[in-house]
């Protein structure tokens, strides 16, 4: 099965109504986890990277970052009976996106939300011609979250919801494969003030519409068990909340597919990292202290590959 393009594993999904985690990466152990929560779950993974996360790897070569990751993600993927693929996270820059599409990721995400609806229209079309040219999907963003981005905070007060009718026709004139709706999910750890909630309505209309694999954003749960864990042994996440499990499993019944997952992964491997260190104050050996990084954060992916209806969907 092996390494595939990310159409391969969301066409499946989409037709047969689960949801596979895409799970955000900046270094060789987080790949690990996730091959060993794929294989024991029997379920296809879709790994990203953001472009910090490429600048990071590459030590700020781009190429070098790119190419890292490709040859990472394979050779652990073209031994395995499940499909994995590799896709950039919120792509941005020009550079970035075509050294993805030429180290040979499985597919790449112009994000233009930022751009006034014609322009990021015109990006995302110009993106897929060259893509789709290369055999790499694309994936594209409409409406914004609200959130942080690569440092950067997306101020609330621009954050607007998807408008279904412009889904319709940007996926009709850009022939984008998969469209990430903002529906209300932000980045981050810190995802609701007050009670948890997303615009389902919009998310049917859009899918109703566009019938393509549709892309959740923002979707961490935040567990209680790992932030009350992470804050046992000394973290401060004073506040933070995420996408309720129920919620989660709602989205995927009304058509979401994608499931972006950055910070629960971020938050089970501190919070392991936390506990080994304290209770064994004298290892310094890396094989050894991300034991307990390395069992949180299996866990988390594994329970959410359960929850969205991906595993055994290999
Ligand atoms: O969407 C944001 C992802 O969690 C990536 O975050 O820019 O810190 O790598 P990053
Ligand atoms: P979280 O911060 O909720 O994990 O979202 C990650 C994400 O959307 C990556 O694109
Ligand atoms: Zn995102």
């Amino acid at each position: 099965m092996a390494y595939v393009n990310t159409k391969q594993i969301l066409e499946k999904a989409n037709k047969e109504f689960y949801g596979v985690p895409a799970l955000n990466i900046n270094n060789l152990e987080f790949l690990h986890v996730i091959i060993k929560a794929a294989v024991a779950e029997n379920s296809p993974a879709i790994i990203e990277t953001s472009e910090g996360a490429i600048k990071y790897a590459g030590m700020g070569d781009i190429k070098k970052g790119t190419d890292l990751f490709v040859k990472m993600v394979k050779e652990f993927a073209d031994s395995l009976s499940v499909p994995i693929s590799l896709h950039l996270d919120h792509g941005k820059n020009f550079d970035i996106i075509m050294s993805c599409i030429n180290s040979g990721y499985s597919s790449v995400m112009i994000d233009a939300s930022a751009f006034p609806y014609e322009e990021n229209l015109s990006k995302t079309a110009e993106i897929c011609k060259i893509a789709h040219a290369s055999g790499v999907s694309v994936e594209a963003e409409l409406g914004k979250l609200v959130g942080i981005e690569d440092n950067v905070v997306v101020d609330e007060k621009e954050g607007s919801l998807v408008d279904p009718n412009e889904a319709k026709e940007f996926v009709d004139k850009t022939k984008v494969d998969f469209l990430a709706p903002a529906i209300g999910t932000s980045h981050g750890a810190f995802k609701f003030k007050g009670e948890a909630k997303l615009d389902f309505d919009r998310l049917k209309k859009v899918k109703e519409l566009t019938e393509i694999p549709l892309v959740l954003h923002g979707a961490s749960s935040v567990p209680v068990d790992i932030k009350e864990l992470a804050e046992s042994y000394g973290a401060d996440f004073k506040g933070a909340k995420g996408v309720p499990s129920d919620i989660l499993k709602e989205s995927v019944k009304y058509g979401i597919n994608k499931v972006n997952t950055d910070t629960d992964l971020r938050m089970a491997f501190v919070g392991g990292l936390r506990k080994y260190l304290k209770e064994n104050p004298s290892e310094f050996d890396p094989r050894k202290y991300f034991k307990t990084s390395f069992e949180l954060t299996e866990k988390v992916i594994r329970d959410r590959m359960k929850l969205l209806g991906s595993s055994n969907k290999a």
